[in-house]
């Protein structure tokens, strides 16, 4: 009787293993190769922590982000992460999870629902980014006059409407920079190429074109190709900058085709762990913006290194 005592005593004793963490991930697609990156940084970044990471890919399309939220509530996970496609439309969904307890953290892009409705977002500064973009432009040109084609991002998306404003802002007073066509590529290399070719028709062949300014690098690279095709010199006769620091780019950078892109940094879900580990532990709340670096890297900046440097994060 003694021992049976002893030995249920010792098992009470031992104490109970941790339950792994399980956390949803609502991302919004693969439509570049930075989103490739940031989901396999996310993944990792998960297993070093032993997070059971539960991952949705929406396709791009919101209604698909906001069934994948509601499924991570059902499913009782102790987070959930989302990069949101658009940032109007949150609202409901956000407040849902709220009343589940369940914190969000917001991945890269921003929305536009009341603070209290998300743990913290990690991001860079966007409308900034445009302003680096905008900033190198100004000086490359150094007063000379320059038409200037823009590919934005997905409409709608936080992204697209802050590096608009952002490249706005940097050459406004600059009388000889001017935007001649704006149009959407969707962040992807097939629409940003799309989108060039129909620029290059309605700008003489793009004879009258001084660069192109493209949201994201995938646009670029594709854009690239197309005034390749157009018998023009990307770089040259079109200079090319751009946002993300993807490793293609730095390539295009290396043989002479693009000019200047921005960084964005593709890890943000370690920021996010830690601030989620921190809120679990003791209920922490973080700062409501965790804010990611954005760094200017041109042509003169060593880019095969660079490429060598981010060939391997699963872009
Ligand atoms: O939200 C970040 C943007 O989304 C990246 O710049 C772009 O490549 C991605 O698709």
């Amino acid at each position: 009787m003694l021992k049976t005592l002893l030995a249920t005593a010792a098992i009470l004793a031992v104490p109970a293993m941790a339950a792994a963490q399980t956390v949803g991930f609502a991302q919004i697609g693969s439509e570049s190769g930075w989103r490739a990156a940031e989901t396999t940084l996310t993944r990792q970044q998960a297993e070093e922590r032993g997070i059971d990471l539960r991952f949705s890919d929406a396709q791009q399309r919101q209604e698909n982000q906001i069934a994948a939220i509601r499924s991570f509530i059902a499913q009782g996970v102790d987070a959930i992460l989302l990069a949101p496609v658009v940032a109007t439309g949150w609202d409901s969904v956000l407040e849902e999870a709220k009343d589940a307890e369940i914190p969000v953290v917001l991945l890269d892009r921003r929305v536009d629902s009341s603070e209290d409705l998300y743990l913290t977002a990690v991001g860079s500064d966007l409308e900034h980014e445009g302003e680096v973009a905008g900033q190198w432009l100004v000086d490359e040109v150094a007063g000379e006059d320059c038409r200037v084609v823009e590919l934005q991002g997905t409409t709608g998306s936080s992204p697209a409407i802050l590096r608009k404003s952002g490249f706005e802002k940097a050459i406004e007073g600059h009388d000889n920079i001017e935007i001649v066509r704006s149009q959407t590529g969707d962040f992807t290399r097939s629409r940003g190429k799309q989108v060039m070719e129909s620029f290059l028709q309605a700008e003489n062949g793009g004879a009258e074109i001084c660069a192109l300014y493209a949201h994201n690098d995938d646009m670029a690279v594709g854009a690239i190709q197309a005034i390749k095709e157009a018998g023009l010199n990307p770089g040259e006769d079109i200079l090319v900058v751009s946002i993300d620091a993807v490793p293609d780019i730095f390539k295009a950078m290396a043989e002479g085709d693009a000019n200047a892109t921005v960084e964005l940094t593709p890890n943000m879900a370690g920021p996010a762990f830690d601030a989620l580990a921190a809120y679990w532990k003791d209920g922490t709340q973080p700062a409501k913006f965790i804010q990611t670096e954005s760094k200017l890297y041109t042509a003169a900046d060593d880019p095969m290194a660079e490429y060598e440097a981010r060939k391997d994060l699963g872009y």
